[in-house]
């Protein structure tokens, strides 16, 4: 009997994730007599049990597509939103899983898709996962996919903001995604050569950054480029953001509702103010260092487009050695990356982590030895 696997997306979407849809789909059918199935939407699709099928035809043009032809969703199923409510669709989801004859679900996504996936092995589902993202923060594996394209698009652009704060003598702050993670800001800044780089793994002194312009300045640089991570704080916010974080887990811990939903309310506003923040630093530097300031914020034009050929290659090599996984029996994994080659690591390994930049990481070291101000 053919082993019947089904495949999903879920989470933000990401360069590279139809190259692994593809390295799934062409490796099992060809020469592993496996039927394939695709969710649309993330858990919402297999939760309503919305198919598309993936056959030769279909696997065979998609390779340098960005996005996914599966289609995501953020819904998790122990959450689905339905109507105003939400609600756990997980049995739905279960019985789908058996209604389609599953052996294997290969759910692709970062870490809340890891957490999501591992819920559903410990229901007894056969789960195997890949690490994607741009934000390359999913634990226990060397990189993820979507990464090095991103990473590629912010430092084209940083790129050519470079020519136009020179030629105008201006600031430009430059507003980099990557959630809680500082590898992209970090990457693309010292790809671009960025006079700052402001990560959340080092919270900044703004003073320490207009010192740093200032410097530039009396050297004749009358420019500077600062790359800052969407989820960078300066040190003031970021003792406020412990701050509230210890109080939530005392509130968890004495099992005080309202003071947990008080201090969940200032978290949640703390989240939506990051465009904020970087406004705020783009103009308190303009008042610091008598230089104008302009702000950048690359958005969701990092995520999009064809995957870059490093991405396509690694996508390629993830999605074709999860058949290799299944064929040995392996369940309830991610495949992670490590090196040339890969490695099954067990899901609970995997979630309630992130993979943040290391204060001791090579790219940090030369990011200072070559100059760049780190904020601190
Ligand atoms: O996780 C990928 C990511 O692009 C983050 O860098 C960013 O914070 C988030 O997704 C944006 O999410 P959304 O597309 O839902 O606005």
């Amino acid at each position: 009997m053919n082993k019947h696997v089904g495949i999903l997306t879920a989470g933000g979407d990401s360069p590279g994730l139809n190259a692994a849809i593809r390295g799934i789909g062409k490796t099992a059918i060809l020469g592993n007599q496996m039927d394939i199935v695709g969710f649309r939407d993330g858990f919402r699709g297999l939760m309503e049990n919305r198919t598309m099928r993936l056959d030769m035809r279909v696997l065979s043009s998609i390779l340098t597509l960005g996005g996914t032809i599966l289609g995501t969703s953020r819904d998790k199923p122990h959450k689905m939103p339905v109507g105003d409510d939400t609600v756990d669709m997980t049995d739905v989801i279960c019985d789908n899983y058996y209604r389609n004859n599953l052996d294997m679900l290969i759910c692709l996504g970062g870490g809340g898709t890891q957490k999501n996936a591992y819920r559903l092995a410990q229901r007894g589902l056969n789960i195997l996962t890949l690490p994607k993202t741009i934000d390359n923060d999913v634990a226990m594996s060397d990189v993820t996919f979507g990464f090095h394209t991103a990473m590629e698009i912010a430092t084209e652009a940083i790129d050519r903001l470079h020519s136009t704060a020179h030629s105008h003598h201006r600031i430009i702050v430059v507003e980099v995604m990557g959630h809680n993670a500082g590898w992209l800001a970090l990457g693309a800044g010292i790809a671009s050569g960025a006079d700052v780089i402001l990560i959340p793994e080092i919270p900044y002194d703004p003073i320490e950054v207009a010192k740093a312009i200032r410097k530039r300045q009396q050297r004749g640089n009358n420019f500077s480029i600062v790359v800052v991570a969407e989820g960078a704080m300066s040190q003031v916010e970021a003792s406020r953001y412990h701050e509230l974080k210890e109080k939530k887990q005392q509130a968890k811990e004495q099992k005080d509702k309202e003071t947990k939903a008080e201090v969940n309310d200032e978290l949640n506003k703390f989240s939506r103010m990051r465009n904020g923040h970087t406004v705020r630093l783009s103009q308190e530097l303009e008042e610091m260092t008598g230089l104008e300031s302009r702000l950048t914020i690359l958005g969701h034009l990092q995520r999009g487009g064809t995957p870059s050929a490093a991405d396509r290659v690694l996508a390629t090599r993830l999605g074709s050695s999860c058949i290799h996984y299944i064929n040995e029996g392996v369940t309830g994994a991610m495949i992670a990356v490590r090196g040339e080659g890969t490695e099954a690591v067990p899901l609970e390994d995997v979630v309630g982590k992130r993979s943040v930049v290391p204060l001791d990481h090579t790219w940090l070291l030369s990011a200072r030895q070559v100059g760049t101000c780190l904020g601190d």
